[in-house]
């Protein structure tokens, strides 16, 4: 079999991009442009920006004299800022620091504002001819699965082991078109979900096709841990029908129908009273858990059975029997708890 790198730079001359507007030239202005826009968006997305950026920007020069709103201005709707205002800062660094010239070794462009080892490295290939590796977003997904690279890319160790690989794959000539390629087999085929094996020209010894496992790798960033919050909430039952209580509009479960929690600073009989019951009897049950996107919430709930009061109580209480809970508007939690408490399948 051919190498890695072979393969690619066939494959690119064939199937690859090749009309790019920032593609057929050395002007490293053009090409740190582009590599800066597509740090984070996608091709399509970046070619309008970017010739607009070009038409009103045209160099470094222009760039660095020009004002920060009118930079801004250009970036708008690119979104992530940040590379605006480093984008402004390079310049004006490129034509204070280095009489105007672009540096070309990797490490020095390394040095200038927004520009991280991958983005130094493919502008010293595309432009200065160098021989070095990029690892973007793209580039981390394709090597991870072609070489089965376990553990998160973000993570440290991941990624000097990806640097470490990618530079062993590095071919000693057409390294600007091995470079594309990648960009190119990462964009078009070797994508997140629903990669195009079929038409990859590394699938034959691709550890993560080999083993099914192209949805597996990269493997996904850990999960932090969630803040936990916990509530007691009131299961009120009253003739084998249970008190449910709107939520308010705004916050979790915002519009659906809950069971009410016990305020802090209150105890159960009050919050009862609250809603037109007395207490007769009361039972701890078993806790449950649900996670939402900023926390994870612990619900213990108190059984209680009660003779509802004949006064007037908060509005939107609402007394469901077992059998009405199915069409209820319940969070699943609660219609999880609920189905469990009463015995019976109400999903
Ligand atoms: N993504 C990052 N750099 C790129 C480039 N030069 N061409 C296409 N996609 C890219």
């Amino acid at each position: 079999m051919t190498s890695f790198a072979e393969r690619l730079i066939r494959w690119q001359k064939r199937h690859g991009r090749h009309d790019l507007p920032w593609q057929n030239t050395r002007d490293p202005y053009r090409v740190w442009l582009s590599e800066i826009m597509l740090q984070q968006t996608q091709v399509v997305t970046v070619i309008p920006y970017y010739q607009r950026f070009l038409a009103r920007f045209p160099d470094f020069d222009a760039l660095a004299a020009a004002p920060a709103d009118d930079v801004m201005a250009h970036w708008s709707g690119l979104g992530y800022y940040a590379r605006a205002r480093n984008l402004h800062a390079c310049a004006q660094a490129v034509v204070a620091g280095h009489g105007g010239g672009f540096p070309h070794d990797p490490a020095t462009i390394a040095t200038l504002p927004g520009i991280g080892r991958s983005t130094a490295n493919a502008i010293a290939v595309f432009c200065f001819g160098a021989r070095a590796p990029i690892l973007d977003g793209n580039v981390k997904r394709l090597l991870s699965r072609h070489a089965g690279i376990e553990g998160w890319p973000g993570a440290s160790a991941v990624e000097s082991q990806s640097w470490r690989h990618a530079e062993s794959l590095l071919p000693q000539a057409e390294v600007a078109t091995y470079i594309q390629a990648q960009m190119d087999l990462g964009a078009t085929i070797c994508t997140r979900s629903k990669p195009k094996c079929g038409l990859c020209p590394v699938a034959a010894d691709c550890v993560a096709r080999r083993d099914s496992r192209t949805d597996e790798l990269p493997t996904a960033k850990p999960r932090r841990k969630l803040p936990e919050r916990e509530t007691t909430m009131l299961v009120l039952i009253e003739s084998g029908r249970v008190l449910l209580l709107p939520r308010p509009p705004t916050g979790i479960w915002g519009g659906l129908l809950s069971l009410p929690e016990v305020a802090a600073g209150r105890d159960a009989e009050k919050e009862a009273a609250h809603l037109g019951c007395r207490i007769v009897s009361q039972r701890l049950l078993a806790a449950v858990s649900h996670s939402f996107t900023h926390f994870r919430l612990t619900i213990t709930p108190l059984l209680c059975e009660v003779r509802s009061a004949d006064i007037a109580a908060e509005p939107g209480v609402r007394w469901l029997a077992a059998a009405d809970l199915a069409q209820a508007a319940l969070p699943a939690p609660i219609r999880k708890l609920l189905a469990v408490l009463l015995d019976q399948p109400i999903v």
